[in-house]
């Protein structure tokens, strides 16, 4: 890494500093890549973007403000794939109906900042009614609010009846579901829709899920021709396209589609790994949820249906994602935060780690491989010269024990600070 960096501190310090140049100082820096530690680094952030990184006495002293982190460990800012801001778990069931559209957007602003107070500086919004994460994007890019940088989804897609369809109420109460869609051309429409209103990413329900009220978890939901046409569709407009599927069917399906990230994944099996292997298909597995859903569910109001699937699926879930990440699938971090609470996000590594992943692989699925998953390794994901200086610091050492991440002392987001709370 050292040997990079200086090539590529070399390489930059033609450039010259414009607005406004921020230079940060720590005691250590986890290179998430090399996965080793660098001592006393030095970074030097122009317009929010990175265009040195060096070792401190090393690397010349440039002017600028100075974000000293003191003997803190600095790594990049974490990336969840599966947030959705707008939703509160202690808010489950039908008296989620009590509530207005616009409560969720409000609510959503709250729930933005617990997420960058938790380390996590970027994260895509896969599911928000009345585009809500554009909402939020918008308002968080102007600095209006603190947040995250959002890659939003908008409307999840998904077929009628679906676990992406709103099935609670009985069907004489008539009300808008704008994210659903039947039939190739349908499909094909609707991605053309969100797209036209700012969806940055393509989400589409492939199987029933735990959540929604009368969907069998491991059904497939969408034929192959409709999730062939709803991937084609989205990636000749440049969008990547993230399918929730539990069950192996519908995970097949989708992967033969071409998705470029597959949710929850609970019940693939080894054919499922090597068709994604072979497609270069990545899984976001929310395995920290289970424990939440199971304590807390009952007193949330989750229905008894939804507690039933989850018992199903829990701890299959979790052998899977062992089981997956041993036969060499790409995983990225993905928690579903909104079904846990928000801020709780940094829970799940713990649990990667106890199912198999070591530590260091555990912060490159939030961080490195977070970022080419979501094809912006030119932004976020490492702490190089490019990227946005999107920094994080924590007390310990998160490579020998991964817990530290549940305590994120400081936060940059773009060479400004979010939080400190040395
Ligand atoms: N949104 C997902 C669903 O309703 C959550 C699944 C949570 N359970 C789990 N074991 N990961 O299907």
């Amino acid at each position: 890494m050292k040997r990079i960096a200086l090539a590529v501190v070399a390489l930059m310090s033609s450039v010259s500093a414009s607005a406004e140049t921020v230079v940060i100082t720590a005691g250590r820096m986890l290179d998430v890549a090399s996965g080793t530690m660098i001592e006393r680094p030095i970074i030097v952030v122009e317009d929010g973007r990175i265009t040195k990184v060096g070792r401190q006495g090393e690397l010349a002293v440039t002017d600028g403000k100075r974000i000293d982190l003191g003997a803190l460990t600095i790594l990049p800012g974490l990336i969840d794939m599966h947030v959705h801001l707008t939703s509160d778990p202690t808010l489950s069931g039908m008296q989620a109906l009590a509530y207005p559209s616009s409560f969720w957007t409000v609510l959503g602003t709250a729930m933005a900042k617990r997420t960058i107070d938790a380390g996590f500086t970027t994260v895509r919004n896969v599911g928000a009614a009345d585009y809500a994460d554009l909402a939020l994007k918008m308002a968080i890019e102007r600095g209006a609010i603190p947040g995250p940088r959002i890659v939003p989804a908008t409307y999840a897609i998904g077929a009628t009846g679906g676990h992406c369809d709103s099935n609670e109420l009985p069907a004489n109460y008539v009300f808008d579901r704008p994210g659903i869609a039947d039939g190739p051309d349908g499909v094909r429409q609707k991605v053309r829709e969100l797209h036209r209103r700012g969806a940055e990413v393509i989400k589409y329900c492939a199987t029933g899920g735990v959540f929604s009220i009368g969907t069998s978890v491991g059904a497939q939901q969408y034929t192959q021709a409709e999730m062939n046409a709803l991937v084609d569709e989205a990636h000749m407009l440049g969008l990547k396209v993230a399918a929730h599927a539990h069950g192996t069917n519908g995970i097949k399906a989708a992967i033969r589609a071409g998705v470029d990230t597959v949710e929850h994944v609970s019940f693939a099996d080894a054919e499922a790994f090597e068709l994604a292997k072979k497609a270069g298909t990545w899984f976001s597995m929310d395995i920290y949820n289970d424990d939440y859903i199971l304590a807390e569910g009952a007193k949330n109001g989750v229905p008894e249906s939804s507690l039933a699937k989850e018992r199903e699926v829990g701890l299959r879930q979790r052998q899977t994602f062992q089981a997956a990440w041993k036969a060499g699938v790409k995983m990225a971090f993905g928690s579903d935060a909104g079904v846990y609470p928000h801020g709780d996000n940094a829970r799940q590594f713990g649990k990667m780690v106890e199912w198999g992943m070591t530590p260091i692989d555990a912060i490159r699925a939030a961080t490195v491989k977070a970022a080419e998953a979501l094809g912006r390794e030119a932004d976020v994901g490492q702490i190089a010269v490019g990227r946005y200086a999107d920094i994080i610091a924590v007390a310990g050492d998160p490579t020998q024990d991964v817990t530290t991440l549940r305590s994120v002392k400081v936060v940059v987001k773009g060479g400004v600070i979010a939080k400190d709370a040395r």
